[in-house]
């Protein structure tokens, strides 16, 4: 790991995302969790994510880029990586060095696979209502499985769709899952991987389904959930920073870019070396921190680089403040910004060096 000099970073409790897998496959039996790292891991790590992962035994991993796939190929020479993203003709023979498996979402990426004269490992994605990648022609998708299983340098690995409501709208994940069944149940030869659901859909329907070999676990691992109520899961990121200095301000005398705050009384402030570059985008501005199990409030215009916060006494210089992951927690911070955890936790920027904790301590 490179050397971290910020007294700001990201603790990223490793054992916790394994009892968020565990608690996941407690629903799935014999079947196969495929966890989804793209983006670095919802931005906990990809990395050190499946370094972890693959301590524990796990050989398959799924991702959105062609970038993404390869950063883990360089890593993990012997694990099954799924490109779920649209790949480009173009970069097939990429694909294909690097053993990426790659994913059937139109005609065209079809034509580009079937020309294409080396070995490459796919899955065929079927849009069963979203609208988003994959085919939704029963009969092209029929004929396309058909034609692959004849096939001596494409291997067709698995089918999949991808559900748009499964933490919300009952009715139109069923349309899907009724549609999806509908394709695969006319398919004679039917690939070894069949996978549908995400973390919702797992957590709430997948026991019940006899057709499915494997899942697509992205968020839960992370230990956030869009479910209510949730799955019993524990969180694995805290954000943190530290106090490097305090201001006693005067009456008079204001906090900040546009000198927005300027409080009535003399007043105690603590500055935050973290900002909008590393994803504490100033939006957040009507939000607390948590220092000594207690919370305060976040004053000021948030800078690039540091945030203001409104003490007391009992706050020392050194002293560590956990943005989220503590008192405050990620699906706090998400409704104060009117989005959602995964849009918190992804847009936590490159800046912010993500220090992991497994076996109760830091590595
Ligand atoms: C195709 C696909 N599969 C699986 C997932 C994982 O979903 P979740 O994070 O809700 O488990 C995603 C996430 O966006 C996805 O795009």
């Amino acid at each position: 790991m490179n050397p971290i000099y910020r007294p700001t970073w990201a603790e990223i409790n490793l054992d916790h995302l394994w009892y968020n897998y565990l608690e996941a496959q407690k629903e799935l039996k014999n079947k196969t969790i495929i966890p989804v790292i793209k983006a670095n891991a919802y931005g906990f790590g990809a990395i050190e994510v499946m370094k972890h992962l693959y301590h524990k035994g796990v050989r398959i991993a799924a991702v959105s880029l062609l970038e993404e796939a390869i950063e883990l190929r360089t890593v993990f020479k012997d694990i099954e990586i799924l490109m779920l993203g649209p790949v480009m003709a173009k970069d097939l023979s990429v694909a294909s060095e690097y053993k990426i498996d790659v994913t059937i979402y139109d005609q065209e990426i079809y034509e580009a696979i079937r020309l294409f004269n080396k070995p490459i490992g796919c899955h065929l994605k079927i849009d069963s209502g979203m609208s988003r990648y994959g085919l939704n022609e029963p009969n092209q998708i029929i004929r396309i499985v058909d034609e692959l299983s004849n096939s001596t340098h494409i291997d067709l690995k698995g089918i999949f769709t991808h559900f748009a409501t499964a933490n919300e709208n009952l009715a139109f994940y069923q349309m899907q899952l009724e549609r999806f069944k509908a394709i695969i149940s006319q398919i004679k030869k039917r690939p070894r991987m069949i996978h549908i659901s995400n973390s919702s859909s797992t957590f709430k329907y997948e026991k019940d389904y006899d057709f499915t070999t494997h899942v697509r676990l992205g968020i839960s691992l992370y230990g956030l959930s869009l479910d209510d109520p949730k799955p019993d899961l524990k969180p694995v990121m805290s954000l943190k920073s530290t106090v490097v200095q305090i201001k006693e301000l005067k009456i008079g005398e204001c906090v900040g870019y546009g000198a927005t705050y300027c409080p009535k009384d003399d007043e105690k402030i603590a500055i935050l070396p973290i900002g909008y570059a590393d994803g504490f985008i100033r939006r957040n501005k009507t939000g607390y921190v948590e220092i000594r199990e207690k919370k305060y409030k976040i004053v000021g215009i948030i800078c690039m680089d540091a945030c203001f916060i409104k003490i007391d006494d009992q706050v020392q210089l050194g002293d560590v403040a956990t943005l989220y992951g503590g008192l405050i927690s990620i699906d706090e911070v998400a409704k104060r910004l009117g989005t959602i955890n995964y849009e918190v936790c992804t847009s936590l920027s490159y800046r912010v060096p993500r220090v992991v904790k497994v076996g109760g301590k830091h590595d």
